[in-house]
């Protein structure tokens, strides 16, 4: 996610614009700016990047002014690069903007602009609403405010921004809509704002967290002051500060991973949002419009990737065969590129990644590209080198994923797979329009339903403490739980450093079954979908063999809760989209074992973020 960081007082406001950043850096971004009032001109200075280098750019500019904003940039309209960065001017340079969020209807707004005489630098919809802003002003002569204020009732979407103005250096304002942000009220008129608190905790521990729709005015030597978008005064409710900077990045969880786990009903959302319209019954990923009749025609569609992303694809195999019934094969990238694979242009290959900088992806695209085939981007990452060598492609938009085992990006990597298997399913009409409608419904009751799934927590990290110091793991899944039970056997294995095995559930008796006694606990899967009895009689199996089991659930189930020794509920829902439902219990029953044998959960031994090299 962006990062944001303002300030007006009496110091010099870059240096610690430029300290709150580095403490943001931890949300992960990809471009850095800062803008000072001096001497009535706003000095702007932003750059792809680090904050170091943005440091670095700085040197030797005219750096003064007690009044200023910064940000880091998490790109999500507009590659990473000097032009897309924050701030952004307006037209006449006389306002900057800083913004943490996604305006929906920036497109409309824009054109709607560029009508009336405005032109932009860079692709970002952030640049479009300082030029709303200032168009506003300019037709009502209007005060800043009150402009700020107008604009956001014709915003659609999510934003945390702070504005100035070289016509008032004595004034900073402040919204905020879905995304956080957070003003510190320091000593001696100091105010300092952030996305979240770890910039301003060590100045103080006096803060008010802006509401939904709330805008703050604040004035040099004046009270803060807060109204509403519907111009209702609000009084402002200061709280102190517990939390120690640590604990804060991490959002008060006790680790990246835990927090990016229970982040998934909202990067699932996000992961949606704008590319599911329920009442039309359309799905559109914007990004591979061009592309889409190239996929309905294809021979067939390779899907390649590593890891978890692998494990997604698989989930993708499934969908796509069984809604939109092209033939998919699912490919390591590390062995695809080695193994003289036969390619033709009438391939579409499919590479997934959350960083967009896996060695052996990106080898796999440029075999596939030189043989003529079409590449479709999955990637977490904007502007990552992936999504850049591939022809076309659906962002997840489940913000930095930083903890090294990969979580909330697998659920939105199936989210993506999911809409673009009903959305090639509609196109060929291999799926009843109830059907279609049914599924899109039930997609879009995902993210309550894992909100639901992650209330069972508790009971999951019970259940951990049990098996803390077993030595193996059978993981069994049928069907589309075929893949997550091989995703919840590599989490366990990554974080835990105990061994796991995937296996579809019916492939035991072909050998891993000799390995059931008591001191092998077995992960089941079994929800009420697909081969559910053949699945309630592989438990049979293990039991008899004195197995423990783990069993997931489909809430109310009875018949595998008489037989199991462990059951986790998770919701009802349609088959294809059990995965973004049954993961979750494997992802925390994996972090509380790894937690409980004092595992480095977001770095795990041996392991990197990104697999850059080969
Ligand atoms: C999964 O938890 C690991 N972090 C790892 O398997 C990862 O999925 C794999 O290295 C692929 O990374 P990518 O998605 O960034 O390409």
């Amino acid at each position: 996610m962006c990062g944001i960081v303002a300030y007006i007082g009496h110091k010099e406001a870059y240096p610690i614009i430029i300290k709150g950043l580095q403490r943001l850096e931890y949300r992960g971004y990809d471009s850095a700016g800062v803008a000072l009032i001096s001497k009535g001109e706003i000095n702007l200075y932003k750059k792809q990047g680090k904050v170091s280098e943005l440091e670095a750019f700085t040197v030797g500019k005219n750096l003064a002014g007690a009044i200023g904003i910064g940000h880091t940039r998490w790109a999500t309209h507009g590659a990473p690069n000097d032009r897309n960065a924050h701030p952004h001017f307006s037209g006449s340079s006389d306002l900057a903007i800083i913004h943490n969020g996604i305006i929906e209807n920036y497109a409309a707004l824009k054109s709607e602009l560029i009508q009336r005489g405005h032109t932009f630098l860079s692709d970002t919809d952030t640049e479009v609403l300082i030029h709303l802003i200032e168009d506003i002003q300019a037709k009502t002569a209007v005060s800043l405010e009150e402009a700020v204020r107008v604009a956001l009732n014709e915003v659609i979407g999510a934003y945390a921004i702070v504005i100035i103005s070289k016509e008032d250096p004595d004034l900073l304002i402040a919204a905020k809509k879905s995304s956080p942000l957070v003003i510190g009220i320091g000593e001696n008129d100091e105010y300092f704002i952030a996305s979240d608190a770890t910039p301003i905790v060590e100045y103080t521990k006096n803060v008010v967290y802006l509401n939904d729709e709330e805008i703050a005015v604040i004035k040099r030597g004046k009270e803060l002051r807060l109204m509403n978008i519907k111009n209702q005064p609000k009084i402002p409710y200061i709280q102190e500060l517990e939390m120690q900077l640590e604990a804060i990045e991490k959002g008060g969880f006790e680790h990246f991973m835990l927090k990016e786990i229970f982040e998934q009903p909202s990067s699932i959302r996000n992961s949606m949002r704008g590319r599911i319209d329920l009442n039309k019954g359309i799905v559109s990923l914007g990004g591979i419009r061009e592309y889409k009749q190239k996929m309905i025609n294809a021979e067939r569609i390779i899907i390649v990737a590593c890891g978890t992303s692998w494990h997604a694809g698989l989930v993708g195999e499934y969908l796509i065969e069984d809604l939109a019934r092209i033939p998919v094969e699912v490919e390591y990238a590390s062995e695809f590129r080695y193994r003289n694979p036969i390619i033709n242009e009438n391939d579409v290959v499919i590479a997934i990644s959350q960083s967009g900088e896996t060695a052996d992806t990106l080898a796999a695209i440029k075999l596939a590209k030189e043989k003529g085939a079409t590449i479709i981007g999955i990637c977490n990452v904007v502007g990552s080198t992936i999504s850049r060598a591939t022809d076309a492609g659906s962002y997840t938009h489940a913000g930095p994923e930083i903890g090294v085992a990969s979580t909330k990006a697998f659920t939105s990597q199936v989210t993506v797979l999911t809409l673009m298997a009903l959305s090639l399913a509609q196109s060929k009409g291999t799926l009843s329009d109830s059907k279609f409608r049914q599924l899109l419904v039930e997609l879009d009751s995902i993210p309550d339903k894992v909100e639901k799934m992650l209330q069972s927590d508790s009971k999951i990290e019970a259940i951990a403490a049990l098996f803390r110091d077993a030595r193996n793991f059978l993981y069994l899944g049928r069907g589309y739980n075929f893949p997550v039970a091989l995703e919840g056997a590599l989490k366990l294995k990554e974080i835990s450093y105990i061994h796991a095995e995937g296996y579809p559930a019916a492939e035991m008796k072909h050998g891993p079954i000799a390995l059931i006694d008591e001191h092998m606990p077995v992960v089941v899967i079994a929800t009420k979908h697909g081969n559910y009895e053949k699945v309630v009689s592989n438990i049979e199996e293990v039991k008899a063999r004195n197995g423990k089991i783990i069993a997931i659930v489909t809430k109310g189930d009875t018949a595998v809760k008489a037989i199991a020794d462990y059951v986790i509920e998770v919701p009802e829902s349609e088959d294809a989209l059990s995965p973004l439902l049954t993961s979750i219990p494997l992802q925390l029953l994996s972090y509380h074992i790894a937690v409980m044998r004092g595992c480095n959960v977001d770095q795990p031994r041996n392991l990197a973020k990104s697999v850059t090299v080969e």
